[in-house]
């Protein structure tokens, strides 16, 4: 199963230096991860003392944290970085804002499932509170984090149109939750869990409910054309098609072809589980594809009269008619174990495929 993936960016807050002697249970990416379950999985991309600004040696881009973060594969992207922005030799405005405006951009254009911009959360840092002798820890400025940071990283979110977590107010009456004023104790850690939890928890559930476009078209798509112009053979070039969907797709367990001959659909070449050799025109979803001469859309294969159980674990389905020279010779036929796992989307995409295969089939 693809989990997903949420990947968080940052300093030592989001490393969970405070709780270092107990960081895999008390830094709050790793209590996220347990609130969130098995479905996902959250990965730390933090590092001590990273800064946003542009051209500090501290930045976060020159950790090279952002490139392994930007190759992780995540759809959901949580950075925090600001607060050691605020130290003296550091603070810059104009360059913490270009900074983050640097990584916000990468992180956008980092495509990931079915060629679609990751979400990104801006958090706004947690508050910074003075020690008992008046200063504040590693020079770190309470004052420019509320006055300036804060409302810059809103700034940011509004821009780029973001969805913020707003650790600042989830913290800001809380000198407890510190170890030192600036790193959140274990108190701290779990409280920043449950506002990352509380804010994209309503995201990260579209990915198991709604139907989601969870394929990669263009690669898809690119890899059938190309591998089936070169190939002059009808039947290996439908095998390498379904290996390509069965690669490309998530969430399916089976795909493949049934090609008619002699007035019924035989078994072709597939995926998945060994299935049915014959259906008769008219009957099942596939049969029902070729006497209507449209692609069916079947959110719930239990609920469609007639449909052919071949993989117990199919809950819905598509099938999209083949044609060569306006008659159709066949059908595509994909299956998920998930409710409602096709759409409008998926069914364009895939008579696209179906264009293709037309063109690339029947080669002289
Ligand atoms: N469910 C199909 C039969 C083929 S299997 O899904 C592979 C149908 O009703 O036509």
């Amino acid at each position: 199963m693809n989990k997903n993936i949420v990947a968080c960016l940052g300093d030592s807050i989001t490393f969970g230096h405070g709780v270092s002697a107990s960081r895999e249970r008390d830094a709050w990416t790793f209590v996220l991860q347990r609130m969130l379950g098995e479905d996902c999985k959250v990965l730390n991309f933090g590092i001590n003392g990273a800064s946003a600004s542009e051209g500090c040696p501290e930045s976060y881009r020159a950790s090279g944290l952002l490139d392994r973060a930007l190759s992780c594969g995540a759809d959901t992207y949580i950075l925090m970085l600001g607060t050691n922005d605020t130290k003296e030799r550091i603070w810059n405005a104009q360059r913490y804002k270009m900074g983050m405006r640097g990584i916000i951009s990468d992180i956008l254009r980092n495509t990931g499932r079915g060629g679609l911009a990751p979400k990104l959360f801006l958090m706004l840092p947690p508050a910074v509170f003075p020690m008992e002798d008046g200063r504040t820890a590693y020079d770190v400025s309470a004052a420019l984090l509320t006055d300036q940071v804060v409302p810059l990283v809103k700034k940011l979110a509004e821009e780029y149109s973001l969805p913020i977590i707003d650790l600042y107010t989830a913290t800001k009456d809380h000198p407890e939750y510190y170890v030192e004023g600036v790193h959140p104790n274990a108190a701290g850690n779990l409280a920043i869990a449950q506002q990352v939890y509380a804010d994209i928890a309503e995201w990260l559930s579209t990915f198991k409910e709604g139907p989601q476009n969870m394929t990669d078209y263009k690669t898809l798509t690119m890899s059938v054309k190309a591998v089936t112009a070169e190939c002059p053979h009808f039947i290996a070039n439908l095998a390498n098609t379904a290996a390509l969907i069965r690669e490309h797709m998530d969430g399916i367990n089976w795909a493949g072809f049934y090609l008619i001959q002699d007035g019924k659909l035989v078994l072709g070449p597939f995926q998945g589980k060994m299935a049915c050799t014959e259906i008769e025109i008219g009957s099942g979803v596939c049969g029902t594809a070729v006497a209507q001469g449209k692609t069916q859309l079947v959110p719930n294969v239990h609920e469609f009269s007639g449909h052919i159980a071949c993989d117990s674990a199919s809950n819905s389905e598509i099938v999209v008619p083949l044609r060569k020279d306006g008659k159709i010779f066949g059908v595509l036929d994909i299956d998920s174990p998930s409710f409602g796992r096709f759409t409008e989307e998926d069914r364009d995409h895939l008579e696209y495929l179906a264009g293709i295969l037309e063109q690339n089939l029947f080669k002289e």
